[in-house]
């Protein structure tokens, strides 16, 4: 609380006396006598400052063995045993590529639009309580694979891994234990549900960009069966199977839906179904809801589409409801991963406005959260970390090879209306239907700038860059945005810096206060919960052991699929081979798909 003197200080205002006083609470503490010299028979103020001595005493004894008596027994609640006993929740929230600075971004934006105060904060701010390093084992700079492996595995791996070891083994996961345990368990994302953040916790890949058998592992067909009750999010393309023209980006012609629901799965896949389920109080376990072809758009472009998509912390809320009616009689609890998924999309696409909305949208679903805690009686504890930072945010910007002035405007950034790859998304769509002449294009471009981004002084030679290069306009509108507000990015990629770590309750959550690798964060998972992931791990050893999968056209390949050929850049291959897989859908999904294929 700013202003607010600390409750045991009994130091005088004023500086002299304040003075005077220090050093009477020195003698007091050390024995001491002051330097002042003192004559004269003993006066009242003697008596007062062997009364205060008693009293600092007493109170000093009285505050060391409260605090003993608390450490005590909160360390009996919560930290006594390995496997604790009582029933508990755990969510774990992510906030995928999101650095401080998108924090620092965030906030100024807040204020600049609610008219705030600067000292206004985010809710999310205030429970802050640590930081996680996050390297992987193959670079200093991770990828979301090896990100999430780090938190589902407690394990570092190589950037691209789904929960397997750099040895290509599979590595036994959180999730998985928890559900082994008796736990009921789900997954919550705004972007693709066979995206690497999610499939870190039920499935097992040597190559992140193998969504297709992500999705069927993830309905159960792989060595341990179902393991997730719930899932929330985009990716129905990779369910669908390639038949469904439109709406595939499947390799096969597998029904994963049908498979799904034959493993028991209800399905949802509309915003009139999430409806259905009555903010979670109406869902049947288990449940798959698949609410976008791809990812779900961004929040500044999804809140004009209220109707068709559900928000994050809509989402989040029915998770939370449905889990725990779900767990209401059992002596295990819940646990629920939340992915904030695309503030790392706008970072790859270094669109500030674009994420603003995003961070906002995660502190509502953060809020939902703490809100869901405060009411609910059975133990719990939330932790949200991010795997990485991504595009090198600075809430600075150096435009010319003059000395910079101290400055970075919000406002740019509250003019847009649009995201970036929305309004590519539409351009690209403009000149596949339309054919239209480069004066018409330039026209269609103004009106985007003026109507999409809000802005009133773009120039002609920006316009005319549209026009050539319609390709990169992605790029181009995001960076008209970021150069207005001085936001600075030093990378369309990953950069290695450290994230934060937050808890609703840093009590319960003080292995992670302070500053730590991402792998503790996973040790802390476990821990929580009080789950066996090594058993999870020899059980998917020996079950997987000789287990063979088809390939496309027919090659037979371990149940992992595929290990990825060393020094090549496989990524890339997989990406031209997906983006072949789906041309059909045109230049809208393909501009979509920048950055992507590496978050
Ligand atoms: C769909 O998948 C099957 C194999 O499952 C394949 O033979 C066929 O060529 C695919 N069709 C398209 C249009 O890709
Ligand atoms: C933002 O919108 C306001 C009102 O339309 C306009 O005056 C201002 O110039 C715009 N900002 C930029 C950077 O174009
Ligand atoms: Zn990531």
């Amino acid at each position: 609380m700013p202003g607010q003197r600390p409750l045991l200080s009994n130091r005088a205002s004023s500086d002299i006396s304040g003075e005077r006083d220090i050093a009477e609470e020195d003698a007091l503490l050390t024995g001491r006598p002051t330097q002042r010299t003192t004559s004269g028979p003993r006066t009242w103020k003697f008596w007062r400052e062997i009364g205060l001595f008693v009293w600092a005493v007493v109170a000093t004894a009285l505050v060391v063995i409260l605090a003993v008596v608390y450490q005590q027994s909160s360390h009996d609640s919560r930290h006594s045993s390995p496997h604790p006993t009582g029933k508990r929740n755990l969510i774990f929230m992510v906030s995928d590529g999101m650095g401080p600075t998108s924090l620092s971004l965030t906030r100024s934006f807040m204020q600049f639009q609610n008219g705030a105060p600067f000292g206004e904060q985010l809710v999310i701010d205030q429970h802050l309580i640590g930081q996680s390093r996050t390297r992987s084992s193959s670079s200093l700079i991770t990828d979301s694979a090896a990100g999430a492996t780090a938190f589902s595995c407690a394990k570092k791996s190589y950037n691209g891994a789904i929960s397997v070891t750099p040895d290509h083994e599979p590595c036994g996961t959180v999730l998985e234990a928890a559900k082994k345990a008796g736990y009921m368990t789900g997954l919550v994302v705004t972007t693709r549900i066979t995206d690497a953040t999610p499939a870190c916790f039920a499935a097992h890949v040597n190559m992140r960009q193998e969504e297709d058998r992500i999705a069927e592992q993830m309905i159960g067909d792989y060595p341990l069966g179902r393991v997730v009750d719930l899932m929330f999010g985009g990716g129905r393309c990779h369910f669908l199977p390639n038949s469904t023209v439109e709406s595939s980006c499947r390799a096969d012609d597998k029904d994963i839906v049908a498979a799904a629901k034959k493993n028991g799965f209800n399905y949802v896949d509309d915003r009139a179904g999430f409806d259905k389920l009555k903010g979670g109080a109406a869902v049947q376990l288990p449940l798959l809801g698949l609410f976008a072809d791809t990812d779900i758009p961004y929040e500044i472009d999804r809140r004009n589409e209220n109707d068709i998509y559900p928000s994050l912390h809509e989402m989040a809320e029915a998770a939370m409801k449905a889990l725990s009616e779900a767990t209401r009689d059992s002596d295990k609890g819940f646990f629920l991963m939340i992915e904030g998924s695309r503030i790392d999309h706008a970072g790859h696409h270094n669109d500030p406005a674009a994420q603003v909305h995003e961070v906002l949208a995660y502190d509502k679903a953060f809020t939902s959260v703490l809100d869901f805690l405060k009411n609910d009686k059975t133990e719990a504890v939330m932790v949200s970390t991010s795997d990485h930072e991504t595009g090198g945010l600075a809430t600075a910007r150096q435009l010319h090879t003059s000395y910079p002035e101290y400055v970075w405007f919000p406002s740019p950034l509250a003019n847009a209306t649009a995201s970036a790859e929305r309004l590519a998304m539409n351009y690209a769509t403009y000149l596949l239907t339309a054919n239209p002449s480069d004066a018409q294009k330039a026209s269609f471009i103004r009106s985007s700038l003026s109507s999409g981004l809000g802005l009133a002084d773009y120039t002609e030679s920006e316009v005319s860059a549209l026009v050539a290069d319609p390709s990169t306009s992605l790029y181009q509108y995001a960076d008209m945005i970021s150069r207005r507000s001085q936001t600075g990015w030093s990378t369309h990629g990953h950069s290695a810096a450290d994230v934060n770590i937050y808890s609703s309750d840093p009590k319960a959550a003080l292995p992670l206060v302070g500053n730590h690798e991402n792998t503790e964060v996973g040790d802390f998972l476990r821990e929580y919960l009080g789950v066996d992931v090594e058993a999870v791990t020899k059980e998917l050893r020996e079950k997987g052991a000789g287990l063979m999968v088809e390939e496309e056209g027919g090659e037979m390949v371990g149940w992992m699929g595929k290990v990825p050929e060393e020094g090549r850049g496989s990524m890339g291959r997989i990406m031209l081979r997906a983006m072949g897989a789906i041309s059909g859908r045109g230049a809208c999904f393909m501009v979509g798909t920048v950055g992507v294929g590496t978050e």
